[in-house]
């Protein structure tokens, strides 16, 4: 079978009526815990928005990006991501591969892969012939501006070097949907704002970018913001001056 690589313009525009994700009535419980992280959670993401969720620490922000990025399931509640019902999945990891790319707080970049290799690791779960892996890694790496990287290990690149190497990662399977879980959290400010900024020209082309963020500099690039407290939306207020 030939892996289909999208490799033109997304055509996500094209596709209206229903949102990037949809929960409803979404409540975990994790194991061994009386507390619920999310409780009860609706909300509704359009396709191509940019949505900032704020909150304090321990208020369900990674549990709801888990479940919204089908790393994990809720105990209660419908999740609905890109038109597909998450529940209605045996397995979430294929669909997973090509409609999310996670940027976390730490880069999580395999240490002993070069920059190049690690943008390559999910392109070798989608099937892809090395060569074409290759090009789409150096593609992706001139892109955040690391042209000059890639044949640099981790260890050998600067915390926000590192965090574009993740984003060039989070956009190897071309996904519609970038979810990003406090990505400036252990950066200066300068290289946190190469990060946002990229994260804004994602969904400048029509991706969909959800980040969490304790910085409201960094949330004021998006152009709604979500609060959480107490595994519950306390707030959802829309920009519109941005
Ligand atoms: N894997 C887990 N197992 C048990 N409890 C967890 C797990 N992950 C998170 N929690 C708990 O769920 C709540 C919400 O956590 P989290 O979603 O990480 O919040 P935030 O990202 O806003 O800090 C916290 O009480 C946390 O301790
Ligand atoms: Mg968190």
């Amino acid at each position: 079978m030939v892996p289909t690589m999208p490799d033109g313009p997304l055509l996500l525009g094209d596709v209206h009526g229903y949102s990037m994700i949809r929960l409803q009535g979404v409540t975990k419980i994790y194991p061994n815990r009386q507390v619920a992280a999310l409780r009860g959670v609706d909300l509704a993401i359009d396709k191509g928005e940019f949505v900032a969720v704020v909150g304090p620490s321990g208020s369900g922000k990674s549990t709801l990006m888990h479940i919204m990025g089908a790393l994990d399931r809720p105990t209660e509640g419908e999740v609905c991501v890109n038109g597909q019902r998450l529940g209605d999945l045996a397995r979430l990891d294929g669909f997973r591969l090509r409609t999310v790319g996670f940027v976390f707080q730490s880069h999580h970049l395999i240490p002993m892969l070069t920059a190049a290799e690690n943008v390559e690791v999910p392109m070798v779960a989608l099937g892809l012939s090395r060569r074409a892996r290759r090009t789409r890694a150096l593609e992706l790496l001139a892109r955040v501006g690391l042209t000059d990287r890639a044949e640099h290990l981790p260890s050998q690149l600067s915390g926000g070097e590192s965090q574009r190497v993740a984003v060039a990662r989070a956009l190897a399977c071309n996904p519609p949907l970038i979810l990003a879980d406090e990505p400036t959290g252990e950066l200066d400010s300068e290289s946190a704002q190469v990060i946002v900024e990229l994260l804004g020209e994602l969904e400048r082309e029509g991706r969909t970018v959800v980040m969490v963020t304790h910085n409201h500099d960094v949330a004021a690039a998006a152009r709604r913001v979500v609060v959480l407290r107490d595994g519950r939306i306390i707030g959802d207020r829309r920009c519109l001056d941005t």
